[in-house]
């Protein structure tokens, strides 16, 4: 035999190994490979054909193949308040003022007309189409991040959602540079610039005469605990988290776990109900199993996993069944 025509033979052999090894394999793991073949030749042909329903190769309203998420995700609930949204239910009322109790509230559909004096009332976002193809980066504030070198990858996002005082100057190559949306709440403010939205959580009443408070007299400086009396911030570009949503979020997907949810589940879930491709940085512990912040230097000083009001553990692994179910992509980091 020459040599050519051997080799034939032995890709040949090698071939055929490699798809009775297949074969094998896919009857070994899905007891009906002819379903199997057609639900992803079906699912090439919806992104092939964009017979889908985002512009994106992942759609975040696509429910049907996973029931778990099509109990939880509601699609028409706003995340952002507006006035029309921004009345609430006695029993929406009564829990979100449980969260942080208040001696003597304010009367707060009164604060919440003054509110959208200063700020606009638009209905945002909420434009989910088989156009629409807004990818978005949630980037935590987790020590995972140091090192990781996310930053070109979290800049090419449509929306970048960061959270707290997480900072990007001098982090610039793990954590990207643009901020579209920085979600906070009284208590952990700092100024923006003029391109970013500020993304309030109200976590009571005085929280909304707070932000009121910030982008224009600047008369209160305190709530539980001292809170800065002015920020610099885009009035036109405030946004406040509704709590309606809130408890949604708390009761749909975190099923009553710890007290409330975090500013990083908050900010997730804002991103899970306004993109259709999500991206994750900056979540859970580093590879040494650390909770500190990537800006600290020891490692220990931020352990912030275990607050009291939040269920960190439970948070972590919706976010993981996210990711498993390909909702959402997790980066790790470090
Ligand atoms: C989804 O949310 C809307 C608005 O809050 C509500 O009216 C509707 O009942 C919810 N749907 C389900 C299935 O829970
Ligand atoms: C709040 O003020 C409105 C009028 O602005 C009034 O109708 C409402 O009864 C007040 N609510 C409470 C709880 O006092
Ligand atoms: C910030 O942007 C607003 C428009 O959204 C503009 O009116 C204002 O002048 C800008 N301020 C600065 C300091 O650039
Ligand atoms: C998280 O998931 C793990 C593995 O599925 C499970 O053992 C654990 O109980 C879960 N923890 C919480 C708080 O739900």
């Amino acid at each position: 035999m020459s040599l050519p025509k051997r080799r034939k033979i032995r890709t040949f052999a090698l071939l055929f190994c490699v798809i009775t090894f297949t074969t094998f394999l896919f009857s070994y793991t899905f007891r009906d490979p002819s379903v199997y073949f057609f639900k992803h030749a079906f699912r090439l042909s919806d992104n092939f054909f964009s017979k889908g329903l985002c512009a994106c190769q992942q759609c975040m309203t696509e429910v049907e193949d996973d029931p778990w998420f099509a109990e939880r995700f509601n699609q028409s609930n706003h995340p952002l308040m507006t006035r029309e949204n921004s009345v609430l239910s006695d029993e929406t009322f009564k829990w979100w003022q449980w969260l942080q109790s208040e001696r003597q509230p304010a009367n707060f559909s009164d604060v919440v007309e003054e509110l959208f004096q200063v700020i606009p009332d638009e209905v945002l976002y909420m434009d989910a189409s088989p156009k629409r193809c807004r990818t978005c980066a949630v980037v935590g504030n987790s020590g995972n991040l140091k090192g990781a070198q996310y930053g070109s990858l979290i800049d090419h996002c449509d929306f970048i959602i960061r959270m707290n005082q997480g900072p990007t100057s001098g982090f610039e190559e793990d954590v990207g540079t643009r901020t579209t949306h920085r979600v906070m709440y009284p208590e952990s403010a700092i100024d923006l610039d003029n391109t970013t939205s500020l993304v309030l959580i109200p976590f009571k009443t005085l929280d909304l005469q707070w932000i009121i408070s910030a982008l224009t007299t600047g008369t209160i400086k305190h709530t539980y605990t001292a809170v800065v009396s002015r920020i610099k911030a885009n009035k036109d570009k405030v946004l406040i988290y509704s709590p309606t949503f809130l408890k949604y979020v708390y009761e749909s997907w975190l099923e009553g776990h710890g007290r409330y949810p975090s500013t990083g589940f908050l900010s997730l879930m804002l991103a899970v109900h306004i993109c259709d491709e999500v991206s994750v940085f900056g979540f859970g512990a580093d590879q040494y199993g650390n909770w500190h912040h990537y800006w600290e230097e020891n490692q220990l000083a931020g352990a912030f996993r275990h607050t009291g009001v939040h269920d960190g553990d439970h948070e972590y692994n919706v976010t993981l069944l996210l990711a498993d179910k390909h909702k959402i992509q997790m980066f790790r980091g470090r």
